[in-house]
């Protein structure tokens, strides 16, 4: 038997409202109480150049490596961001009761990664804070637009991926600075990602209940065309490629440490009761893995080659 009734987007979001009540009920009994100021050392920091009158940032200030540097600044600015997911998701699941309540508390505890994450960097002197302060203002200039704006399911998908992605980024970039203090801060930092992907993967889990076609379609296409939220970041290109030569984020960790978890939570390749797009869009998803799988076993490749061209000279 197939389901062939398709719900409309409005349909989906009066029908998944109680769930997020329940998961919204559940994220604020785990969530835990945190303080950005208690992460910054803030002992460490002098005054900087400007009407202050104190020393200029140089980039020995600090002994964070250059792509740990990198990685920081894309996470932050990912983080700045911030305004622009609120108006996405506002717009699209509303201000108004669970969903509203869960926009706004998500909202705010994003608010403290990006404080947490610019009072360390200042502080510490990790990086140039005035070509800080311009990728700033260039990024929030070109604002966020998300790929599925007027799609529930495909919007929960993205997520989903997406703050996985963003746990195991700033958890990677964590351990790639050799500083313990900054290790702790984005420790606490992804703790907080990892209940939001949980929230949302659940909510996509009752999606796939409720309607299973619409949402492996959403599945499907998200995946096909996943991209980081920082991707308007200004040189996003190459500071990617570093991180992901660093194995901070790399195709194999979207693949195996990103992807499949949640695929193999929402059991995707056992969902039963699809119709044909349904059927379609398993059968793009499986071809899509295998391509990733390809994808990153050559890049690991061209990576080790690279790593051992370099232990040479
Ligand atoms: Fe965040
Ligand atoms: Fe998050």
């Amino acid at each position: 038997m197939t389901v062939s009734t398709t719900l409309s987007q409005t349909a989906l979001l009066v029908e998944l409202e109680p769930v997020v009540a329940r998961n919204l009920d559940r994220h604020l009994s785990l969530a835990k109480e945190w303080f950005p100021h208690e992460y910054v050392p803030w002992s460490e920091g002098r005054t900087f150049d400007g009407p202050l009158g104190g020393e200029a940032w140089s980039p020995t200030d600090s002994t964070i490596p250059d792509v740990a540097r990198t990685a920081l600044i894309v996470n932050l600015l990912t983080e700045d961001n911030l305004p622009s997911y609120h108006h996405e998701i506002a717009t699209l699941f509303g201000r108004d009761g669970a969903w509203g309540t869960w926009v706004h508390r998500w909202t705010a505890e994003e608010g403290r990664h990006g404080v947490a994450i610019r009072d360390y960097l200042t502080v510490t002197r990790a990086v140039d804070p005035v070509a800080l302060e311009r990728a700033r203002m260039t990024h929030m200039s070109e604002g966020y637009t998300n790929a599925h704006g007027d799609e529930v399911l495909h919007s929960l998908a993205y997520v989903s991926f997406q703050e996985l992605a963003t746990r195991i980024s700033h958890r990677n970039t964590g351990k790639a600075t050799g500083d313990p203090a900054c290790e702790a801060l984005l420790a606490r930092v992804a703790a907080d990602e990892n209940l939001h992907m949980v929230f949302y993967r659940n909510l996509l889990a009752a999606a796939f209940e409720l309607a299973p076609s619409q949402a492996m379609r959403a599945v499907a296409d998200v995946v096909a065309d996943f991209q980081m939220p920082g991707n308007g970041i200004d040189g996003f290109a190459r500071k990617s490629v570093a991180i992901a030569l660093a194995g901070i984020y790399d195709l194999r960790q979207h693949r195996d440490d990103v992807l499949q978890p949640v695929l193999r939570q929402w059991d995707v390749f056992n969902v039963t009761g699809l119709n044909a797009d349904g059927e379609a869009a398993r059968e793009q998803l499986a071809t899509q893995l295998d391509a990733l799988e390809n994808a990153a076993s050559r890049f690991e490749e061209k990576r080790d080659a690279r790593a051992a061209r370099l232990a040479l000279r």
